[in-house]
């Protein structure tokens, strides 16, 4: 009997994929950066038992319509935004995602840019490096205190509540909401529970963290952004669309708001000329929430394990459905 057959959108390293070998013939598209294009994700999909995708690879209606094969998709990511999961369950497509092996990295990084935004990193970064820093000035690069500050988290999931533990580090104040409450964390780690408006009242710091779905798509918009005091950041690494972009745009043009550290777009990638990005109180990073080698490592071991499960009969670790 011949293999199943896996399609890997991306180019990734063999030996990630090593216990999906033995078990299918694996194709991986050419590139590393760049992703596949949908007519050959479409044709791939028509025989693929399994697919291993990316956030950024639609899997809709349209491409699960004739993957008559398909058993099951694992996307390199936590966020499932890109899949049609209600279409996947039924056709019996199991679909798999990457929980707990990126949540540090993630919350890492949502404080990087939290500190980044908050010290003008970025800024002092180019100033140096532009060659224009010719003295020590007392209020060159002045930027807004982290350590005892409020920390508002929205979403209080796994990567939420590793941004709350460290924020605790830095003695600051923790606010949460989330659909439900989360009893146990807020006797673990000293988080109070606010309803979205209190939270965005007494936040210094927003910390966007809940996924994108049809609740909180836009969750973040003009009448929110103008509940949030003048002096306090915005920081985004869930999905670009949680927050209204041409809302936040015009919050920057008229300082409703200190500044953003965003790690997501509507549009991704975004483009230079985004009028987004000629606010030098905005950093903005390409999506590398999870980027650190160690946890794409496990990322793409946990997609190559969950789809040979599958294929094997075997239960996946991560499925959704
Ligand atoms: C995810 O896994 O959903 C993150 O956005 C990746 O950085």
């Amino acid at each position: 009997m011949s293999k199943p057959y896996v399609y890997v959108t991306r180019k990734l390293p063999e030996e990630l994929l090593h216990v999906l070998s033995q078990t299918a013939e694996v194709e991986c598209w050419e590139e590393t950066d760049k992703p596949v294009p949908r007519e050959i994700l479409l044709e791939k999909s028509r025989n693929a038992d399994g697919l291993l995708t990316m956030l950024s690879d639609k899997v809709d209606k349209e491409l699960l319509e004739q993957a008559a094969s398909l058993k099951v998709v694992a996307n390199l990511a936590v966020g499932y935004d890109n899949i049609d999961l209600e279409e996947a369950e039924t056709r019996n497509v199991i679909v798999c995602n990457t929980p707990d092996v990126l949540t540090d990295a993630t919350a890492d990084l949502a404080f990087a840019l939290l500190m980044a935004a908050a010290r003008r990193i970025p800024e002092a970064d180019q100033y140096v490096k532009k060659d224009k820093w010719h003295g020590w000035a007392p209020f060159m690069f002045a930027g807004a205190d982290v350590h005892k500050k409020t920390l508002g988290i929205i979403g209080m999931g796994r990567i939420g509540t590793a941004v709350a533990k460290r924020a605790a580090g830095f003695d600051m104040e923790i606010l949460y909401h989330n659909r439900s409450r989360k009893k146990e964390i807020e006797q673990d780690l000293g988080v109070k529970y606010a309803e979205k408006k209190e939270l965005l009242e007494k936040a210094d710091f927003v910390c966007v963290v809940a996924p994108l779905t049809t609740e909180t798509r836009g969750m973040i918009g003009k009448g929110e952004l103008e509940q949030m005091k003048k002096s306090a950041y915005l920081i985004n690494v869930s999905r670009g669309p949680v927050v209204d972009e041409k809302a936040l745009i015009e919050a920057m043009q008229n300082e409703v708001i200190a500044g953003a550290g965003l790690d997501v777009f509507e549009q991704e990638p975004i483009r230079a000329e985004h009028p987004l990005l000629k606010f030098p109180q905005v950093v903005a990073l390409p999506h590398i929430g999870s980027a650190t080698t160690a946890t794409r490592e496990e990322m793409a071991e946990l997609c190559a394990r969950n789809i040979a499960a599958v294929l094997k009969g075997e239960k996946a670790e991560t499925p959704l459905n």
